[in-house]
């Protein structure tokens, strides 16, 4: 399966720099040897979708509402995000956990609604530096893999230790693998299609580390955040896959 280097955009972009950075990274693309995915936020993904249609880039949410539709002021539906252009949607942040209190409950539901509507999701699992720190990053993630991807998971997890986003702070090649290591072994023991998950590894990837971590054992892309909003950065990235 090919690598697949998804870029987070979070809450960045109004409508000119947006577009702007879709035709750069556009105009960059060579070869194709990953799969490319960027998350704009709900406001910019039409535009991305139309300035990337074609391109081979695919483009995805980063959250939604779990029901079909209805009375849920202030809140979207997966098939609005189908309908926008979105094939891929981001769930279970970190961020979205710590802020809007996210449960694996709610992902899990997420998880189901997103399959239902044709969505691949992609589901951030992660510790914080205390958990690490204390020796729980296997019993938090382990818990997370658990509780948010449903019975019969069709979709990709995303690795990412909560120290290390946004901080340059990066684990070690041999903490990466052993987290992805575990990861596979418990997809496979939880899940039926377990040894075919794509696991990515998220958290302060740059140009400068992407290959080392893209080489490493089980890890199946990356999830990138503040380089995925510099078109150059996230071109060198994409070439280190
Ligand atoms: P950074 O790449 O900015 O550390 O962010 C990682 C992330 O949270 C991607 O979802």
């Amino acid at each position: 399966m090919r690598p697949l280097i998804a870029g987070n955009w979070k809450m960045h972009g109004l409508t000119e720099d947006s577009a702007a950075l879709a035709r750069g990274i556009r105009a960059g693309l060579g070869d194709l040897s990953a799969e490319v995915l960027v998350c704009p936020p709900f406001t910019q993904i039409a535009a991305v979708a139309a300035i990337l249609e074609g391109s081979g880039v695919a483009v995805g949410g980063q959250n939604f509402y779990p029901a079909p539709l209805g009375p849920h002021t202030g809140e979207i539906s997966a098939t609005m995000l189908r309908d926008l252009g979105a094939r891929y949607v981001i769930l279970g942040h970190s961020e979205r956990r710590a802020d809007q209190g996210e449960t694996d409950a709610m992902v899990a539901a997420k998880v189901k609604a997103a399959v239902a509507a044709g969505l691949i999701p992609i589901v951030c699992v992660g510790e914080t530096g205390a958990q690490r720190a204390a020796g729980q990053q296997e019993a938090v993630v382990g818990g997370q893999l658990a509780g948010s991807l449903g019975a019969e998971f069709a979709g990709v997890v995303a690795y990412e230790p909560i120290w290390a986003i946004g901080t340059g702070k990066v684990p070690t090649v041999a903490d990466i693998r052993g987290m992805h290591a575990f990861i596979r072994a418990e997809l496979v023991r939880l899940q039926p299609e377990g040894a075919g998950t794509r696991i990515l590894y998220g958290g302060s990837v740059k140009p400068g580390n992407a290959a080392e971590i893209l080489a490493v054992p089980e890890v199946g892309g990356a999830l990138v955040g503040g380089a995925s909003l510099v078109a150059d950065d996230f071109l060198r990235i994409i070439a280190a896959a």
